[in-house]
């Protein structure tokens, strides 16, 4: 049985007196919760998160990572030094990421590999646009996004990774897919992994993101290849986030 997983993804939102609030609310409000969750902050507020969070069932981690080890990358954080914050977790390949700042297939899987390296757990993002839904290409631009991670770093990574599927169309729209679209992209990726292993594809936490709010977490979760969720703007509210945390 695996086990559920809700992440909070912050995008660029807060600031330390609001971060202070909502990451004590968060921590007393699902302590003792059998359900694990973590937060992805803006990266100045890594240490925040880990001075308000450590010692409690609450992880954090970053919303990106370079691809690089170090270097002269102007701006760029490297998984090594996300490991010096106490992350758990990193965000790889969100649909923001690749739509505004280029990041491809390649460079995702390169950041995969980058975060792996550094022994932290990627949240692979991979989903299809509003366009690309129109066009019924769904299933060949998940798998295409899965594909590349699965040609660089082997099938193998992903029993340490989780997976994160996000329709474009419904990131901050709140146009949230139905149970059943978004049961049938997820039953899709784990079908994709467990043609190259199916003890991993068992064991694999495949998230759902996009609108996820408390009304309809229930029921996204209670699908069966829905373990959690990746949360964006109801993960800036305390009581929206500990109910979803509450609902997996
Ligand atoms: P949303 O964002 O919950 O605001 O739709 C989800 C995400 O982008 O991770």
């Amino acid at each position: 049985m695996r086990k559920k997983f809700v992440a909070g993804n912050w995008k660029m939102h807060g600031n330390l007196a609001t971060n202070d609030d909502l990451l004590q609310s968060v921590r007393a409000g699902v302590a003792g919760l059998a359900v694990e969750v973590a937060v992805c902050t803006p990266y100045p507020y890594l240490d925040q998160a880990r001075k308000v969070l450590e010692g409690s069932n609450v992880a954090w981690g970053a919303q990106d990572v370079s691809e690089h080890v170090q270097g002269a990358y102007t701006g760029e954080v490297s998984a090594m030094m996300l490991g010096d914050f106490g992350c758990r977790y990193v965000i790889v390949g969100h649909s923001e990421r690749r739509s505004y700042y280029g990041d491809t297939d390649a460079v995702v899987a390169a950041k995969f590999e980058a975060a792996m390296k550094a022994g932290l757990i990627p949240i692979f993002c991979v989903g299809e646009t509003l366009d690309e839904r129109e066009k019924n290409v769904t299933a060949d631009v998940v798998t295409r996004q899965l594909d590349a991670v699965i040609a660089r770093c082997g099938i193998a990574s992903l029993a340490k990774a989780v997976v994160a599927y996000e329709p474009v169309w419904a990131i901050g729209t709140g146009r949230t897919a139905s149970p059943e679209q978004a049961q049938e992209v997820h039953a899709l990726i784990r079908d994709r992994v467990a043609r190259e292993d199916a003890g991993v594809a068992a064991g694999l936490q495949i998230l759902y993101g996009g609108s996820m709010k408390p009304g309809n977490a229930k029921e996204l979760m209670a699908q069966t290849d829905i373990d959690g969720g990746l949360i964006g703007g109801a993960a800036l509210v305390a009581a929206d986030f500990i109910a979803i945390c509450a609902a997996a």
